[in-house]
């Protein structure tokens, strides 16, 4: 990745939006309406960044949203880019590195994900409390900058304690069941085999998605504070008598879209 390639898009961003945010929230598939709802809204369509990579996939708006949520302000990425369209890992976490240089401290992504642990349900929303990477690869593979950080960074903490228990008072506050759990990134972007969910329960993973690891490692690379929450979407490699495909997932994102977004609301008011 090029440095000078993350200070023009920051320096663009900056232009564009003119205020400050210290919290940055990534929107994973279906979950883009949160950004929809915020006071004060600053909208920039990836296009208009600069080196700003762009998504394929339905379900992703592809902006950048500067605004507010009860005074508190936010960048927001209302869609994400992911290894399965083939692009680079640089190029899946350009837009963490671009939220670093804008001075985002902490670091929310949110994803879909099929649920692996049977007593997780398509709908509850699960907070990540480890990763298990199965890309094969790693958005840290080739030259490290030191200026962003240590070419072997540690991974023992990767999501926050502190804003775990956050999001689980948040949830309470709302009186939502928030479960908790390990998710596992796999590169897509076929569904997984009931063969492959047995072997990723075998592992230990809660929960299976396509995306976030990667933007998680970069996050701590340069030292923000990182939580994941994923939603449920369907059981991973279900047994019904109907095929699973991306529309299965899209329409639990929008039943569950006011329950997600009254969290994630209350969730940033907590931790402002
Ligand atoms: N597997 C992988 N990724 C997913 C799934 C799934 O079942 N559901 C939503 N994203």
């Amino acid at each position: 990745m090029n440095p000078s390639h993350v200070l023009e898009a920051s320096q663009i961003l900056n232009e564009k939006i003119g205020q400050k945010a210290s919290i940055g929230i990534i929107l994973g598939s279906g979950l883009g309406t949160f950004a929809d709802h915020l006071e004060n809204k600053k909208v920039i369509p990836y296009s208009e960044i600069p080196h700003f990579p762009t998504s394929s996939v339905s379900g992703h708006k592809g902006q950048f949203v500067f605004g507010t949520v009860n005074r508190v302000p936010v960048y927001v990425l209302q869609g994400r880019v992911h290894y399965y369209e083939g692009h680079s890992l640089e190029e899946v976490t350009f837009a963490v590195r671009v939220l670093k240089q804008l001075g985002t401290k902490t670091l929310i992504v949110t994803n879909a994900a099929g649920s692996i642990n049977r007593s997780y349900k398509p709908g509850d929303l699960m907070l990540i409390k480890d990763h298990i990477n199965l890309l094969g690869t790693n958005p840290l593979r080739g030259k490290n900058w030191e200026e962003w950080g240590p070419r072997f960074p540690d991974l023992s903490q990767a999501y926050d304690e502190n804003l775990r228990k956050k999001a689980k008072a948040a949830a309470k506050k709302i009186k939502i069941t928030l479960r908790e759990g390990v998710y596992v990134a796999v590169s897509g972007p076929s569904y997984e085999t009931p063969a492959e969910v047995k072997m990723l329960k075998a592992l230990g993973a809660d929960a299976v998605g396509m995306s976030t690891v990667p933007e998680v490692i970069v996050a701590n690379h340069q030292g923000m504070k990182v939580c994941g929450i994923s939603c449920l979407t369907n059981y991973a490699a279900h047994t019904g008598a109907h095929k699973l495909g991306h529309e299965e997932v899209l329409r639990t994102t929008q039943k569950v879209s006011e329950k997600f977004g009254l969290f994630l609301k209350t969730f940033v008011i907590t931790i402002s």
